[in-house]
């Protein structure tokens, strides 16, 4: 039954756009752009064997919309009009595959290190930071936060002009997007900080700025993470901020969830959170819930849980045709060699990088 569902088109309703099945390949940082931040054949070529191996959606890693939001060594860059030549290539290249494409835009905030950007990290407020040698970030000025809205405008912009069917705002995770919306990380008493409004003005104006910007049948979709203590973000205020995305018109809401499986507390019951999305906020949005899915049952369990359509990080990176085998016996899971992983289409940058996420590469 879930495979029928899983194998079905599904409408993006409101930019009336098709997707063929129910899978997402969620962004996946895999270090191969240029230093300036421009594609690589490699970081092209991973992405597009997965087009062309039947995921509905791909999405590329997060990409920096400003140099002082790069956060590590071979970040993509949608900064600059520089980039053009190679985004237009990938978006070509994806959805010549029959595939959407996605471009995740980001801002690391206080986690760009100064190592990396050369300058002081920014954030809402000043927070202290263990990625940066600064060891703190500094508050942007208000003129500073309407300027870095706009970056991520420009980059929507730029991806529209590339060719790309739509861009995932990354506010998950811990990063700058995050560190507006979270009460620890964000202390401001102006309008961009204070009340749950202020603390999502950030969000919620780079939403508009898309919207304004772009054609209705550009897919602006949000990434958050539903709870991130470190940043003071908590459920309640998670489902309060994605009913307030769903009136500005998002079309896609992607809960970054680790694992799909884990219940939390809410309201005197103990709940899988991508279920306690779907209750809250009902029909009116497209759910894509992503973390530890790899086989038939574990998609059974995302559709239960309401989620519409399907994220997978690292079954992706190990199986490009994951959405074609995702039922089939013959769907392992790591370790994997490096000679699985090349055949995938990993470079040995890549490969590297991945053994850094423990028990994945064998050897
Ligand atoms: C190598 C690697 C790189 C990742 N890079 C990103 C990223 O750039 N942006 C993001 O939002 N999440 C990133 N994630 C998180 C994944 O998108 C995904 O949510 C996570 O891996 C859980 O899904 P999985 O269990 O299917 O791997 C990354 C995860 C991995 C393993």
């Amino acid at each position: 039954m879930s495979e029928d569902i899983f194998n079905s088109e599904f409408l993006l309703v409101g930019t009336n756009k098709v997707l063929r099945n129910r899978s997402v390949l969620a962004a996946l940082t895999n270090k191969q752009s240029n230093d300036d931040g421009s594609l690589t054949e490699e970081e092209i070529k991973w992405l597009e064997r997965r087009a062309h191996d039947g995921f509905a959606i791909i999405t590329t890693a997060a990409a920096f919309v400003h140099p002082s939001g790069k956060s590590w060594s071979g970040e993509l860059g949608v900064h600059s009009d520089e980039m053009l030549p190679g985004l237009i290539d990938l978006a070509g290249r994806i959805n010549s595959h029959g595939a959407i494409s996605l471009v995740q835009i980001f801002h690391g905030g206080m986690r760009a290190p100064t190592e990396i950007t050369g300058k002081t990290p920014i954030s809402s407020s000043r927070n202290r930071t263990k990625q940066s040698s600064t060891n703190f970030s500094r508050a942007m000025l208000e003129p500073e936060i309407k300027e870095a809205v706009q970056w991520y405008v420009d980059a929507a912009i730029r991806c529209h002009k590339a060719g790309f069917d739509g861009v995932e705002v990354h506010g998950a995770h811990g990063y700058l997007i995050t560190q507006f919306l979270g009460k620890k990380t964000n202390n401001r008493s102006d309008e961009w900080g204070g009340t749950l409004r202020n603390r999502s003005r950030f969000l919620i104006e780079i939403v508009r700025g898309i919207r304004r910007a772009t054609p209705r049948d550009f897919v602006v979709a949000v990434r958050i993470s539903p709870e991130y203590p470190s940043c003071g973000v908590t459920i309640d205020e998670s489902i309060e901020v994605s009913k307030i995305l769903v009136k500005e018109g998002i079309d896609i809401l992607h809960l970054s969830c680790w694992d799909i499986n884990n219940k939390i507390q809410y309201k005197n019951e103990q709940l899988p959170i991508t279920s306690i999305f779907s209750k809250q906020l009902g029909e009116k949005i497209t759910l894509i819930t992503t973390g530890s899915i790899w086989d038939g049952s574990d998609v059974n369990e995302a559709f239960n849980q309401g989620a519409d359509l399907i994220g997978v990080g690292r079954a992706g990176i190990a199986h490009p045709d994951w959405p074609r085998r995702v039922f089939t016996a013959d769907n392992r899971r790591p370790p994997f060699t490096k000679l699985h992983l090349s055949k995938a289409d990993l470079s040995p940058k890549f490969i590297d990088y991945m053994q850094l996420w423990e028990g994945f590469v064998d050897g």
